[in-house]
């Protein structure tokens, strides 16, 4: 029976090899910039909980211990289309007072929801913030905001797989994909 619905492992874009190889080299990136007894590394829900963590299992090979939480932060709702306005739909529990923080989340696309969380953390306390993402979309942000650390710089599609998803499916795939909706 035909059936028209996404099917995202033709279109791989990262293998599940090539994201463990470019992950461990943002592992020593970031490692090499954080001298701090204070990191607090935060997870940008529900995109990022792959991602972080395996960045945070590789810190521990250069003995960085940082304290871990996560927000959950929404602008897209169920669609592939940003709705601009981010919301906070659950927030962290840590104190950020003197903390260098790392934020970590999937994509950086229209750049809001990574310039929110940077901003709202400094306001918090933080002595430093510090953002990471696996991907980075080529496209003219909304916003002023470009991540300190990135694993890939894409082309402007919408893709899912290693946290990232539609309409929540996908984000168990361990490789990254295109999203095309063909017809099977
Ligand atoms: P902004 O536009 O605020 O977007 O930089 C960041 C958030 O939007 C989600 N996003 C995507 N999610 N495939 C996804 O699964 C995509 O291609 C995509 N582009 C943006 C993501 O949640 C990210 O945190």
């Amino acid at each position: 029976m035909k059936n028209k619905q996404p099917h995202p492992t033709n279109n791989i874009l990262y293998s599940s090899e090539d994201i463990r190889q470019r992950v461990d080299e943002l592992i020593d990136e970031i490692a090499s910039t954080c001298d701090t007894e204070n990191l607090v590394v935060l997870g940008i829900l529900r995109g990022s909980f792959i991602f972080l963590a395996d960045l945070v299992r590789g810190f521990n090979r250069h003995k960085i211990h940082p304290r871990i939480d996560f927000i959950t932060l929404s602008s897209y709702g169920a669609g592939t289309i940003s709705s601009g306005k981010v919301k906070i739909i659950h927030d962290i529990d840590v104190d950020l007072k003197n903390a260098d923080v790392v934020v970590v989340d999937d994509i950086l696309d229209t750049g809001r929801t990574l310039q929110f969380a940077r901003d709202l953390f400094i306001e918090r306390g933080a002595s430093s913030v510090r953002t990471c993402v696996l991907l980075d979309k080529k496209r003219e942000r909304a916003v002023e905001m470009e991540a300190d650390h990135a694993g890939f710089r894409i082309d402007d599609v919408f893709v899912v797989g290693y946290g990232l998803d539609h309409n929540n499916y996908y984000r168990e795939l361990p490789h990254i994909a295109k999203l095309t909706f063909d017809t099977i």
